[in-house]
């Protein structure tokens, strides 16, 4: 069997987690993806029975009907019993920033509506202080979006609207538009801020996952750390 990478030690420890019965969470991004396969590997050699699964976008949900994993709406089952999705910084409390694979708000949708959510990733994710690394997503509806830039701004983010390659913004899978915020000195209170950006007419969500993964499950090439909200 070829050797595994960090995301894929991560999603196969997130696997032993899985029981017959359950209704998953399918989060997305490469780190999720890991997951999905090594799940639909399990599930077509009998694992488990009587699973259901709720993906976070469209892509996940493709790549989990490739392996007949059964795909129900978060309606049909109002609560998901597990959820395990990747994260692009994760701080020692495990707040989170997630979205820069476009599917933040049907991720938190999703993650507010579980028992438990894990969170996986490779120990690059780690950070002291969120908004160091990266930008945080926010999600806005196109109306008049150009005016959420100053508001941003107020807020010491600098704004750049996500798009495709021929220059035009990147949709979606709700129909929205992403900003990028970035912060030149991190987050400081990412509770606060994101209280703010709720707060404001147009904003549809953000990338901030505050208290809300119960644990983390961060792999390296050689080793496994879990990590618990505390
Ligand atoms: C998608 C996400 C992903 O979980 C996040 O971007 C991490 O992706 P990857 O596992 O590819 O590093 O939030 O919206």
């Amino acid at each position: 069997m070829p050797s595994m990478n960090a995301k894929q030690r991560a999603a196969a420890e997130a696997l032993k987690y899985v029981r017959s019965d359950m209704v998953l969470g399918l989060g997305s991004g490469s780190t999720s993806e890991c997951f999905i396969i090594a799940l639909g590997e399990a599930f077509q050699s009998g694992k488990f029975s009587n699973l259901r699964c709720v993906p976070t976008s469209v892509q996940v949900e493709n790549l989990a009907r490739k392996y007949s994993l059964p795909i129900i709406r978060l309606e049909e089952c109002g609560v998901v019993d597990l959820a395990v999705d990747g994260a692009d910084e994760i701080d020692p409390r495990l707040n989170l920033i997630k979205g820069l694979g476009a599917a933040l708000i049907r991720e938190k949708i999703i993650e507010q509506n579980s028992r438990r959510f894990i969170c996986i990733a490779d120990s690059s994710k780690l950070v002291q202080k969120l908004g160091t690394k990266g930008p945080l997503p926010v999600e806005v509806i196109p109306f008049a979006h150009q005016t959420h830039e100053a508001f941003f701004h107020s807020l010491g983010g600098t704004p750049r609207l996500r798009s495709r390659e021929d220059g035009s913004p990147f949709v979606s899978d709700n129909g929205n538009y992403i900003y990028h915020l970035t912060f030149s000195e991190g987050i400081t209170s990412p509770q606060d801020l994101d209280r703010k950006l709720h707060s404001r007419a147009g904003i549809v969500g953000t990338g901030l996952f505050i208290s809300m993964a119960e644990m983390a499950i961060i792999a390296t090439e050689s080793d496994i750390r879990i990590l618990h909200h505390r």
